[in-house]
């Protein structure tokens, strides 16, 4: 069996909602077609929920004044259970606790799906799942999204050792700046 490399994929700034929905769509299209199981494993996961603030804006000569207020959009969890056609197995990981519960109510309005909330450090979940599994005939999508420098690189070469998952990395580039002396 011929495994999919491991791809990291690194955008310039951070995708919307519609942009990672796309990427999301494409998975099937790029994995090999011998496989029988197509996972997902959300590492970063968060509540299923971004909540984005806007802020205030005061009239000029080209816009209306707007007031501040906070808009919800579907995160990352939401928007991969939405994936047609559906992953056939999803993990979802995070280590705080009042996200992991946030998680598991999604989990739990979604009865028909196989979805499984992993309350932990992402880094010691991922060697966990890539030493259970066999990876002979599942495929998988990673998707890395932390705050800040989190991903160990002993976890991402654990990942790579499978051949078989596919990571999608938002990479926080100002922690790296920060961790060698630069300002940006
Ligand atoms: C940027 S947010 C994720 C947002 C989410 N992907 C979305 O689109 O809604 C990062 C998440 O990582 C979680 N987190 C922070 N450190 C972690 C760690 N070591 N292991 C697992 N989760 C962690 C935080 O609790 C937070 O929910």
């Amino acid at each position: 069996m011929s495994g999919a490399p491991l791809r990291t994929w690194r955008p310039a700034h951070r995708p919307e909602a519609r942009d990672r929905r796309k990427l999301f769509d494409g998975v099937r299209d790029r994995a090999p077609p011998h496989f029988n199981q197509l996972w997902y494993i959300d590492a970063f996961a968060g509540t299923g929920f971004r909540t984005i603030k806007h802020v205030e804006r005061r009239e000029n000569l080209l816009e209306a004044a707007e007031p501040q207020r906070i808009e919800q959009r579907r995160g990352s969890a939401q928007i991969a259970l939405g994936v047609k056609p559906r992953f056939d197995f999803t993990v979802f990981i995070d280590a705080k606790p009042s996200h992991a519960a946030a998680l598991m109510d999604l989990r739990a309005k979604n009865p028909q799906r196989h979805i499984e909330v992993v309350n932990s450090d992402a880094n010691q979940a991922l060697r966990s799942i890539v030493e259970a599994n066999s990876w002979a005939s599942t495929r998988a999508v990673l998707f890395l999204d932390p705050y800040g420098m989190e991903v160990e690189w002993q976890t991402l070469e654990a990942v790579a050792s499978t051949k078989a998952i596919d990571v999608w990395f938002l990479f926080p580039l100002s922690g790296l700046y920060l961790s060698i002396g630069l300002q940006i």
